[in-house]
């Protein structure tokens, strides 16, 4: 095996990926498509090196953080991975933040303070949106002390936003059907409310530019919400929205499943009830309040769960009504929505995303690090 090949560089040279240089990527928005052509090659030629056993070691000296304060098997390990094929270190408390001072109470502020001051980057997923952005600032203002400065990479910010998701979602769709996606329709179904892998790639699919069709398919309560359909139409994106999957499927290029978000259900209740009962947020109400409110959300999310889940499964049924070459794709984790059986269908892309997000996240990292060549 050939070692410490330097890795050609994106056909088109590099050039709009140095803004991307220690820069916190917190949102799509801040990609532009003159951007996502070079990121997508760079990821591609990554791909070829992985495939013929080559090496190429662009962060050797470097380390890159995983801070995960909520589940993840996917983008935890294919950061690691990511760093450990270009020839870095990453580090992560062992066990997760479970056993680090977050359980002491330590804020998120104080964590991502300790942390720049050991690495290079730190890749954060947390509960709460906004979080990405707050954890930017704390690197901002200990940078000061250090004299460096450490990018925050959003891994996904409660039902905010997943760029890297929808950067290696976007790839595998133009993997599929070349750089121009003009005139192809998209479906999402699912919990679009809550599922931030559809917000981000609804927003980067209208900034990459291509005019796509795009329908939403999800009950009422489960909705993609207005911010989003919004952006996407004022870029040229036509959005149907629907309840009815049986119409729909057979006008769809691309059917991307997501699952529905249980985890932010309780919560989603709770501030539904804080509001329509008492007029403000849940976090404003006194301790015996939000006490009393927290069995009532929990039967409601319980209700709302079964409901919502058990509408949209993808099964033989609907993938024969589905088109000859559409592509089914999800972010994983799936649950029910997709049974195991429809995995042999050749339609069925999501371990191909899988596989890009390890090649996407070492190009965007090679970026961020300065490293590109
Ligand atoms: C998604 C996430 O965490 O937002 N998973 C992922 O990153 N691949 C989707 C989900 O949890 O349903």
């Amino acid at each position: 095996m050939d070692s410490n090949i330097v890795v050609p560089l994106a056909e088109g040279g590099t050039e709009p990926l140095r803004l991307l240089q220690r820069q916190h990527i917190l949102s799509v928005e801040q990609f532009s498509p003159a951007q996502l052509q070079p990121l997508f090659a760079q990821a591609q030629a990554y791909a070829g090196m992985v495939a013929q056993g080559q090496r190429s070691t662009p962060l050797d000296g470097l380390v890159v953080a995983n801070l995960f304060y909520e589940a993840s098997t996917r983008t935890d390990l294919s950061f690691q991975a990511a760093v450990a094929r270009l020839g870095g270190r990453i580090i992560t408390t062992a066990g997760g933040v479970h056993y680090s001072s977050v359980t002491k109470g330590e804020s998120l502020h104080d964590t991502v303070k300790t942390i720049a001051c050991y690495a290079d980057a730190i890749v954060l997923r947390h509960p709460v949106r906004g979080a990405a952005r707050e954890a930017a600032d704390a690197a901002d203002a200990i940078s000061q002390t250090t004299g460096r400065q450490v990018p925050i990479i959003n891994a996904g910010d409660g039902i905010g936003e997943h760029p890297t998701q929808a950067l290696l979602d976007l790839y595998t769709i133009k993997d599929r059907f070349g750089p121009r996606l003009e005139g192809l329709t998209l479906g999402f179904i699912g919990d679009l409310r809550n599922g931030r892998t559809v917000h981000s790639l609804i927003k980067l699919l209208a900034i990459d530019g291509d005019h796509v069709r795009l329908v939403c398919i999800a009950p009422e309560t489960l909705a993609m919400p207005a911010e989003y359909l919004q952006f996407a139409r004022s870029r040229g994106i036509a959005v149907e929205e629907t309840e009815d999957l049986l119409a729909a499927v057979g006008g769809l290029d691309v059917l991307y499943v997501t699952r529905v978000q249980k985890e932010r259900f309780v919560s989603q209740h709770l501030e539904d009830l804080a509001h329509r009962a008492f007029g403000g947020r849940y976090e404003h109400l006194d301790a015996d309040t939000q006490a009393a409110l927290r069995p009532v959300a929990e039967i409601h999310a319980a209700r709302a769960y079964e409901k919502a889940s058990a509408n949209y499964v993808i099964d033989e049924m609907i993938m024969r009504l589905a088109k000859r070459d559409m592509i089914l794709m999800h972010p994983l984790p799936r649950v029910s929505e997709i049974p195991a059986d429809i995995d042999l269908d050749s339609r069925a892309y999501y371990f191909r995303q899988v596989q890009n997000g390890m090649y996407i996240r070492m190009a965007l990292l090679a970026a961020v690090l300065g490293r590109l060549g």
